[in-house]
């Protein structure tokens, strides 16, 4: 379909008695920012490598940007930007030769390989390092120069596998807010990673694999509420608990309670049934300060999914 970025059909992935991955069925629409998660093993490079098409599948397929992995794996090298999880860089280069290197590779016309790359260095917040020799970057640099190198060639699909390791928590926030502004740009992305909260606050939807298997996969909010049965909600209200409470109760959330100042309510629906308990007390009359979920973000969905074996 057009409006795919991605779809597999029966994906799998044997060494030889290891199956890394099993058989996967799922598809990511243009302009999504997918986490792809799961424990050690679980089969996350593996598929971002047959999805890449540097690895062919043992059977089955992907659609990448309208084109098969197995019928046309070069067609597939020109949709996708492919961050592997170990990777080497030139060392001895600066980083503007290293990006020159990889856009003549890549056959950016020489025309426009001037624009390009300093439209990356740009992108990937380099241009004040593009005379620094590659050895002499950062851990956070590097992985940012690898990512520019992913950019060159102006793909509409990032891979990027597990692009935040090693990384101190403000080179991961630089590299969220990279990520954002890539989505922005009208990319699509499937990122994977160990750590989940780092994801939740962009991502649009969650694929979650476990031993090759697809446990979830979907929007972050019906991945959450296939895993998360219960949400839960806390709310503040100017003027005391009270009225929240009575009016939470009269729509039928009869287990409503008032605790430190702040009222809790669990509810099994989704954001619509969500947005509509906030207007109906808004309605009310109740000046809420604070609606919030406690929990339910990826990190606790993916714990659940865990857990519960789904
Ligand atoms: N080249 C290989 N040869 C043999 N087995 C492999 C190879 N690559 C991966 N595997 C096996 O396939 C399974 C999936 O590995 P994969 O690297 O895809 O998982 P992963 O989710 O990326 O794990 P991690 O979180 O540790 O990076 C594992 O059991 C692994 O041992
Ligand atoms: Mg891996």
């Amino acid at each position: 379909m057009k409006d795919e970025m991605v779809r597999t059909s029966g994906l799998r992935r044997e060494y030889g008695e290891v199956v890394a991955v099993k058989d996967i069925n799922f598809s990511v629409p243009r302009g999504a920012v997918m986490a792809l998660v799961g424990p050690n093993g679980a089969g996350k490079s593996t598929l971002l490598k047959m999805l890449s098409a540097v690895l062919e599948p043992t059977r089955g397929t992907a659609v990448v940007n309208g084109v098969d992995i197995n019928e046309n794996p070069r067609g597939v090298h020109s949709s996708v930007g492919f961050l592997p999880d170990f990777f080497g860089l030139y060392e001895e280069l600066t980083v503007a030769q290293y990006l020159e290197y990889f856009a003549r590779a890549y056959g950016v016309p020489p025309a426009r390989r001037e624009k390009v790359i300093s439209g990356t260095l740009g992108d990937v917040d380099l241009a004040d390092k593009a005379g620094a020799r590659v050895q002499a970057l950062s851990r956070g640099m590097r992985q940012r120069l690898a990512i520019g190198r992913t950019l060159l060639h102006e793909p509409p699909l990032l891979l990027l596998d597990e692009p935040a390791s090693g990384l101190d928590p403000e080179s991961r926030h630089d590299l969220q807010k990279l990520f954002t502004r890539m989505a922005q740009a009208g990319k699509t992305l499937i990122v994977s990673s160990h750590i989940l909260t780092e994801l939740e606050d962009y991502c649009t939807h969650v694929a979650i694999l476990r031993e090759g298997s697809l446990v979830a996969c979907g929007s972050l909010s019906e991945v959450r509420s296939l895993i998360v049965k219960k949400r839960k909600v806390r709310l503040r209200a100017a003027g005391g608990t009270e009225a929240a409470l009575a009016q939470l109760r009269a729509s039928g959330l009869k287990d409503a309670y008032a605790e430190a100042g702040s009222v809790f309510f669990e509810f099994s629906g989704d954001d619509e049934h969500l947005t509509g308990i906030l207007k109906r007390l808004l309605d009310g009359g109740v000046k809420v300060l604070h609606f919030g979920e406690e929990g339910g973000g990826i990190q606790d969905t993916y714990l659940a999914s865990l857990e519960k074996k789904i």
